[in-house]
């Protein structure tokens, strides 16, 4: 039985900033954001988006009736929660009216938490080939205002139903993966801001990258020349580029132009939303679906994912018959032409807004952001979402 990828939808919030901008008001070279770090475009989350509301919004785009039956399992990654006990999954179980016999949990390992949560939706199906798992992987990446961190902040998330006889991509078995105890990249309880040391961070990514891709080679005797693409966990799109640099001389000539082609392609969206961390290797495995139009069905297609700290894992899958007829390509093209730059004046304001942290009673204004889903205000120290479809 093919057990992997049967959808996978994507939400990032309708405001963003240019590069060339926030590196200007940073006293930066532009190039440097745009090139040296090779992003373009920042998504910026209004008070009206958390993790929650990005999810429910990316699932949105793609759950049918019969998946709402048949989901009976959904797996929230996040490093992005909003409650300490409660999980995220809860609420968008709640939100998109999924079939209530189902189990619903979070699930985090820093960028790597949708990863573990595919991982253990693919062993949930093999012992329950009927049913189907809905996997979010939900961030809003925060470094502060003026860090050096903060060109590679980011907003969105992605939304993957995994089932048996999947039509867009099935996973194959073999995996390599690894946990060592680093502080490169984490997150106190009480921050809600990251810290980082910033290249010990992009040094840990290339040795993760290393040493997970040389186990896999040697349990499966597969190489370089068996991949049509790579696709990497991008916390900024030009980390995936040294890691893939690193192994393209095990490649001929053809190989390496061919994987640094589909690398251009798989960062089309990434480098116009920045790091959504649990979400970032599956925003880029759909830029390189969506956008590379030759690509073709029976494809291998490898997966890099890292979550500080650290956990990484490279797995592979197989392109399925057809699987073009099952993206959302048009949907993804309004939802980025339809986004808003702002300032960057305007940015740290909306940076710097928070939420009453004192039970007070606050109603945000829903009718300025155009997600279906959004967080309307608190009482009581509860959250308040809408759906304005329901
Ligand atoms: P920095 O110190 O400001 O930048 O921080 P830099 O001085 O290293 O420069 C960046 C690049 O721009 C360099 O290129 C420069 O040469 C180049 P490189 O040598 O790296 O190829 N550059 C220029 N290029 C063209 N024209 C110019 C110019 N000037 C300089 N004029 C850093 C960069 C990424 C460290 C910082 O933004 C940061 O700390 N970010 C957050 C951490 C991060 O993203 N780490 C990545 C690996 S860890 C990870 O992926 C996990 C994560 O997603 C979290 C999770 O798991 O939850 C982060």
């Amino acid at each position: 039985m093919k057990i992997g990828i049967d959808k996978i939808g994507f939400y990032t919030p309708h405001l963003y900033v240019d590069m060339n901008e926030l590196a200007v008001a940073r006293n930066v070279e532009p190039a440097k954001f745009t090139i040296g770090i090779g992003q373009e475009q920042m998504s910026v989350a209004p008070i009206t988006q958390d993790a929650v509301t990005l999810a429910a919004n990316a699932a949105l785009e793609i759950l049918d009736e019969n998946d709402k039956e048949k989901i009976d399992l959904v797996i929230f990654g996040t490093e992005s929660g909003i409650d300490h006990s409660k999980s995220a999954a809860v609420y968008v179980h709640h939100l998109l009216g999924i079939n209530p016999q189902a189990r619903s949990i979070e699930l985090k390992q820093a960028c790597y938490g949708a990863t573990a949560a595919i991982q253990m939706a693919k062993g949930h199906i093999a012992l329950n080939p009927e049913s189907k798992v809905l996997v979010l992987g939900s961030d809003i990446a925060r470094y502060g205002l003026n860090t050096s961190g903060e060109s590679t902040q980011g907003a969105g998330a992605v939304a993957i139903v995994i089932s048996a006889e999947p039509k867009i991509m099935a996973l194959e078995d073999q995996s390599a993966f690894l946990t060592a105890d680093i502080m490169d990249f984490w997150r106190p309880t009480y921050s809600d801001q990251a810290y980082v040391d910033g290249k010990f961070s992009n040094e840990q990514y290339i040795a993760f990258f290393s040493k997970v891709w040389e186990a896999y080679k040697e349990k499966t005797g597969h190489s370089i020349e068996d991949f049509e693409a790579i696709c990497y966990h991008l916390p900024y799109t030009k980390m995936g580029l040294k890691a893939l640099r690193t192994i393209l001389d095990e490649g001929s000539e053809a190989d390496k132009e061919r994987l640094l082609a589909n690398y251009e392609i798989s960062k089309t969206y990434n480098k116009n939303v920045g790091n959504i961390y649990t979400g970032a290797l599956y925003l880029s495995l759909l830029s390189l679906l969506e956008q590379k139009e030759d690509l073709k069905e029976g494809s291998r297609i490898g997966l890099f994912s890292y979550g500080s700290g650290a956990v990484g894992e490279f797995f592979t899958g197989i392109l399925q018959p057809d699987f073009k007829a099952h993206l959302n390509v048009e949907s993804h093209s309004n939802l980025f032409a339809s986004r808003k730059e702002v300032s960057v004046g305007k940015y740290e304001e909306i940076f710097q807004e928070s939420l009453p942290v004192d039970g007070s009673r606050i109603e945000l204004d829903i009718d300025k952001d155009p997600a279906t889903i959004c967080l309307s205000g608190m009482a009581d120290h509860m959250r308040l979402y809408v759906n304005k479809e329901r």
